[in-house]
């Protein structure tokens, strides 16, 4: 019997502790520690919260000083840009005779060369040819753009032929690398095309032989070059019958220089593949 009282009396105890360990009414201790003892740890966390905050807040703040708001910080090598085109879609279809099929796409161009057309043009640059136009003695100056005109494009201007070719059959594309800061292409890039599988194809560059000029580059940043045009690169499908109802798949790259075109991770890189089917 003796035995089943100590249990109680046990039970009691260890129902105090547990009830102690929470507050202890003798003490005044909530979990274990006093209402001065709770207040020293929060003060001691606060503080050493703020202090991290003031630090990390800081740090950012030297950080961000010595940025530059036109000049990526921290760029180990320049990257190499991608190529694109326009009308920026990778499978283009449509029926010669049919204007409503193709309009979009003389659309899109037209809209694409808005900002080469001469009277924005005419605000920009002479430049010499074959040579970088450098402005970097002018740290805060706004920098100057080359002129890239559309009627470089000749009979892919849209000027001479306002349907880019689409209705004779023989439709223009046009290329442009990306933009990438800083970027000075060695050599002397020029874009070429080519079907892939298929019948070869006659093509027209314009300008001529799809070169691009170095004269466009570097680049500076959005803000710092606002006027800034890429050049572009036109490219002139000459399909003959034999060439219509057919799918090609065409490719282009950007060669002749040190910018890269043959990534096996990244198939934009420096080159684009697209599909043309034009029906008659
Ligand atoms: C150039 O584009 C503007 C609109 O952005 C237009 O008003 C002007 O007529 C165009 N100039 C030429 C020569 O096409
Ligand atoms: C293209 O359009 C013409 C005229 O509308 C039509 O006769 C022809 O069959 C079309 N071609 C194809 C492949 O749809």
């Amino acid at each position: 019997m003796a035995n089943t009282e100590d249990k109680v009396v046990a039970k009691q105890e260890n129902a105090t502790t547990w009830k102690d360990s929470f507050y202890n009414p003798r003490t005044g201790e909530f979990m274990g520690r006093t209402a001065s003892s709770w207040a020293l740890i929060l003060l001691f966390y606060l503080v050493f919260y703020a202090f991290l905050a003031g630090m990390f807040a800081l740090t950012m703040w030297v950080m961000l000083m010595t940025l530059d708001d036109n000049v990526p910080k921290y760029q180990d090598r320049v990257p190499f840009p991608g190529l694109a085109i326009q009308p920026n879609s990778l499978d283009i279809i449509y029926n010669k005779s049919e204007p409503l099929k193709y309009a979009p796409y003389v659309q899109k161009l037209e809209s694409f060369l808005l900002s080469y057309n001469d009277t924005e043009q005419e605000k920009n640059e002479e430049c010499t040819r074959g040579e970088y136009f450098l402005q970097d003695d002018a740290e805060d100056m706004e920098k100057k753009a080359c002129r890239f005109k559309r009627d470089f494009l000749s009979l892919c201007s849209g000027l001479s032929d306002t349907n880019f070719g689409y209705s004779e059959g023989k439709p223009c594309i046009l290329l442009k690398l990306n933009r990438i800061i800083g970027l000075k292409p060695r050599g002397e890039p020029y874009i070429t095309c080519a079907v892939k599988k298929d019948e070869p194809i006659q093509m027209q560059y314009f300008p001529r032989e799809g070169s691009i000029d170095k004269m466009y580059f570097p680049y500076y940043g959005k803000k710092a070059h606002e006027t800034y045009v890429q050049p572009l690169v036109a490219v002139k499908l000459l399909l003959t019958k034999e060439d219509y109802n057919k799918e090609l798949a065409i490719e282009c790259k950007v060669e002749g220089s040190d910018l890269r075109n043959n990534d096996e991770r990244d198939k934009f890189l420096g080159r684009v593949t697209f599909r043309i089917k034009v029906e008659a």
